[in-house]
């Protein structure tokens, strides 16, 4: 794979500047917003509590009503967390839904802490979607976290922004882009003052790991990414890559927007040492852990303490074992984790169990998947950078 790319924007970061921008005091403009169906749903659920969303992407903030109808978040947890801890802050009651992958991830990390806050919170069975979101928070809370969850830290803090306070910790740092975008617009909790902007997202490295690592696969590959989100709980995987032997080269970083960018060169290299994630490191390569054990193939594959893993858009270890396997490779699948060792792939269909990630990890390394479309939750783009990237 030869080129050099920009990739759309950040995913993490869309959803939350989307949600900042319908509380600032006039219209606000984006850049390069996540064109996925996840951000989308995020614009859907602002547009029903009467937030005008226009274009890719000019946001205009009105009073928040109640919603008329159940806010559908699709299949993004992303959107139903976040929004409901959103809505939780401004005393906006409302039901979110989701589709049959959303309603069965777990929804008590979320509710636990708004109840603490004082909001009233109804989900089916204590744990799943429908979030039914009835009062809102009535005080800030001090909150370590028992999850590592930046969806569920974010959540807070969205729902502490009604009073002075609130304070998250967690036993592991997860992806700070809340408290970074917080920071950068001198949002202060209880009096809440954003002025009218316009923010560029940078690229999204998660969608960068895919085609990184189906370079890597790919002998004598040599591509750019230009304008890459580097938030160090984002980019981990990098390190990764570089340590079993890949070319990472990481020239023209800055700080923009308060979020550090670079440009990343990655080149075909002999991967020769095995690739370990211990518990401490899974945070901050969640999403691209499915990915990385591709590479298992080639250099070997171990991680462990991510747990995680399984409450995504799919089981994701289960779906990545029972895949590699089928490829004719030897795994050891584990409650918190899975093994892979280097071997020769056999030609199969991925199953994608309908999960983003999973369809994009295969179809990098050039495997078919059986739900091809399933990719435009993240990154609609994706074949077609690929093609472009491969031709
Ligand atoms: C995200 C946090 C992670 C990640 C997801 C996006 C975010 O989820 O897997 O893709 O933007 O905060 P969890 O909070 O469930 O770990």
């Amino acid at each position: 794979m030869k080129g050099e790319i920009e990739l759309p924007g950040d995913k993490s970061i869309s959803h939350r500047i989307a949600m900042l921008a319908a509380l600032a005091e006039g219209t606000c403009t984006i850049r390069n917003f996540n064109t996925g169906a996840d951000c989308g749903a995020t614009l859907n659920c602002l547009r029903q509590v009467g937030v005008a969303c226009e274009g890719n992407l000019t946001i205009h903030p009105a009073p928040l009503r109640i919603p008329d109808n159940p806010l559908d978040c699709q299949n993004s947890g992303s959107t139903m967390r976040m929004f409901t801890g959103f809505l939780a802050g401004q005393d906006i009651p409302a039901t979110f839904i989701g589709d049959l992958s959303l309603i069965r991830r777990p929804m008590r990390r979320l509710a636990e802490p708004l109840r603490q806050m004082g909001a009233v919170v109804r989900l089916r069975d204590d744990e799943y979607a429908p979030v039914v979101l009835e009062e809102g928070v009535k005080q800030p809370i001090v909150y370590r976290m028992p999850v590592h969850s930046a969806q569920v830290k974010s959540a807070i803090l969205f729902a502490g922004l009604k009073f002075a306070g609130t304070r998250v910790s967690e036993p592991v740092p997860t992806r700070d882009h809340t408290e970074r975008l917080f920071e950068y617009f001198k949002v202060l909790p209880g009096k809440v003052k954003i002025f009218p902007f316009h923010y560029d997202v940078p690229g999204d490295p998660s969608s960068a790991a895919f085609l990184m690592v189906g370079a890597l696969l790919r002998g004598n590959s040599d591509v750019t990414f230009r304008n890459l989100l580097m938030n160090p709980y984002r980019v981990a995987y990098m390190r990764k890559l570089h340590q079993a032997g890949a070319g990472i080269e990481i020239t023209n970083r800055k700080l923009v927007q308060n979020e550090l960018i670079a440009d990343v060169r990655v080149q075909s290299g002999t991967l020769h040492s095995p690739i370990q994630i211990t518990p401490e490191e899974a945070p901050s390569l969640i999403d691209e852990i499915p990915v990385l054990s591709l590479l298992g193939a080639i250099c070997g594959f171990d991680v462990s303490g991510a747990g995680e893993l399984r409450h995504k858009e799919s089981d994701r270890i289960e779906a990545m074992a029972s895949n590699l396997t089928r490829m004719g490779l030897r795994v050891e699948e584990r409650e918190d984790g899975y093994s892979v060792w280097p071997g020769p792939v056999t030609e199969t269909v991925a199953e994608t169990y309908g999960d983003h990630r999973i369809a994009m990890a295969f179809a990098a390394a050039g495997v078919e998947v059986d739900e091809p479309d399933c990719v435009r939750v993240s990154f609609p783009e994706f074949y077609s950078i690929l093609e472009r990237l491969n031709s």
